[in-house]
């Protein structure tokens, strides 16, 4: 049977900020009906232990060698939850803190220290578990180092451990890359041959993701779009270079959502369970929502709802452009989302303006995004790059209907409506192209010119209540990819 281990920093129900932690905490899942053996591996947050998932102490005080001076010592803890073996790095001194990667104002200083800690652990922890694994399936920068070490380890031939061990490197946004000064491979102990231009190198530092790219066997991002876009200046971030030298072993594979998590049929966080059949019932949430938040009664006019990180990504700042022009018209807008302090500063602005249309909510919201979901009737997301995108996955299954920008997975899983005779081909969003506020207000007119025919509409959200999502396709792509490795 395929052994694999998941390696993330984030994964539900154990730890999230966003789409990341949702893959991991699906993902496995899937895999294993194809057969396979699967175990995550994750931080242990202070956090993740208040929760409780019977989590099992199952080793203590393992010695972490960072350098010839230094080493750091962890725990592992495990639980079995729902079937998967979750195991955690518990370690006080990077892993028992406010956040996971930074503060509001910042990443943490010590990140370089902290995901290199962790990814040696990883490999500490597979040895003392005795889990040999075929495939090491790694998940974006912060365990991108686990790809070096592995290839220094094969290399040097200092451990048969990992003989046939295979990493598989999986990109969910390339924006974040982990760069950091040269004194990182001192502080980890990595041998100075990695520090050049076909290496770690980056301008004069040294670049996690970029590690993850070179030197894991096989690369995936979470769409195919994304796959090729992220070969362009625009959006390779500097990378698009080394991932073209890569391109024969790069590939995009879909995200899907867990229909287990995301089901307004069976969602016990949403006020009224509903399904494609009875449309009354998420009108009931509207009616809800509209009255918590803007404390009305008319469920006429539409809601917009936005459950998103506030970042440049996002297309934050098309939607402040837009949004004078959007107030104009009889609507709400609700946006749950935590980010920028730049983009809270004018979102707060805005809000204090349009107080009886527009509710914002600065904080993470498990209830309050599902609320969004299940009671808005469109769904805003007009990001300027997006590598797969759950946001407009999860609104569809609620019936609630994207505007979109056509970009990397919002291109590959928006079907866009312009006419009809769209609706009849299965239609279920409102996609703009050019990265440009007016287009951004023109799609929102496009929605709503719909919006306000009942029987339309509702064929539109059958669509998009109908579409399958779930991981299942994707999980065999996986699956065959891992294959072709062993
Ligand atoms: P990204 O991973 O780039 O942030 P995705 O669309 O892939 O974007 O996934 C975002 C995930 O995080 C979704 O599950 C979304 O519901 C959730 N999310 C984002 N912001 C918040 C928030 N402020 N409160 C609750 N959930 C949030
Ligand atoms: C990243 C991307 C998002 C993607 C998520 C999960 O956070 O920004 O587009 O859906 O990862 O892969």
């Amino acid at each position: 049977m395929l052994k694999t281990v998941i390696c993330s920093t984030e994964g539900v129900p154990f730890a999230k900020t966003g789409g990341l932690a949702d893959v991991v905490g699906a993902l496995p899942f899937s895999l294993k009906k194809f057969d396979m053996e699967i175990i995550v591996i994750l931080p242990g947050y202070n956090f993740t232990f208040s929760k409780n998932y019977n989590f099992e102490k199952i080793a203590q005080n393992i010695a972490v060698i960072m350098n010839k001076n230094y080493k750091e010592y962890f725990d592992i803890f495990k639980t079995n939850y729902n079937g998967i073996d979750f195991y955690f790095v518990k370690n006080e001194k990077f892993f028992n803190r406010e956040y996971l990667y930074g503060t509001p104002e910042g990443d943490y200083d010590d990140n370089n220290i902290r995901f290199g800690f962790f990814s040696k652990a990883i490999l500490k922890l597979l040895k003392i578990i005795k889990y040999k694994a075929d495939i090491i399936h790694l998940h974006d920068y912060h365990v991108a180092m686990i790809s070096v070490l592995i290839n220094e380890i094969k290399t040097k031939k200092t451990d048969s451990f990992f003989d046939n061990s295979h990493t598989i490197f999986t990109i969910h946004n390339l924006a974040y890359q982990g760069i950091y000064d040269k004194k990182t491979l001192d502080l980890l102990e990595i041998d100075k041959k990695y520090f050049n231009i076909e290496g770690l190198e980056f301008y004069g530092k040294i670049n996690y993701m970029k590690g993850g790219i070179v030197y894991s066997e096989k690369i995936t991002t979470v769409s195919p779009t994304y796959s090729k876009e992220i070969l362009t200046s625009e959006f390779g971030y500097g990378l698009d270079g080394i991932l073209r030298t890569r391109q024969k072993d790069l590939s995009g594979i879909i995200n899907g959502i867990d229909y287990n998590i995301w089901n307004p049929e069976m969602d016990k966080l949403i006020r009224n369970n509903y399904n494609s059949n009875n449309f009354s019932g998420k009108q009931k949430c509207k009616k809800f929502l509209v009255k918590d938040l803007f404390n009305a009664n008319d469920i006429t006019k539409p809601v917009f709802g936005m459950v998103s990180r506030l970042s440049n990504q996002k297309g934050i700042d098309l939607l402040i452009k837009a949004f004078d022009s959007l107030m104009l018209e009889d609507l709400y807008i609700i946006i749950l989302g935590t980010g920028d302090e730049k983009y809270l500063t004018v979102l707060k602005e805005l809000n204090k303006k349009y107080s009886k249309q527009f509710y914002l909510d600065t904080g993470f919201s498990e209830k309050l995004a599902r609320e969004i979901y299940s009671g808005a009737d469109i769904f805003l997301m007009p990001s300027y790059y997006e590598p797969c995108g759950l946001g407009q996955l999860i609104s569809l299954k609620y019936g609630t209907i994207p505007v979109v920008r056509d970009t990397g997975g919002l291109k590959d899983t928006i079907i866009n409506i312009d006419s009809e005779a769209d609706i009849k081909n299965g239609g279920q969003g409102f996609k703009f192209s050019n990265y440009e506020f007016k287009e951004l207000i023109k799609a929102v007119n496009r929605a709503l010119g719909f919006y306000y025919n009942k029987k339309l509409w509702e064929k539109i959200m059958k669509n998009g209540m109908i579409c399958n999502y779930s991981w299942d396709s994707s999980a065999k792509k996986y699956r065959e990819l891992f294959v072709s490795l062993i």
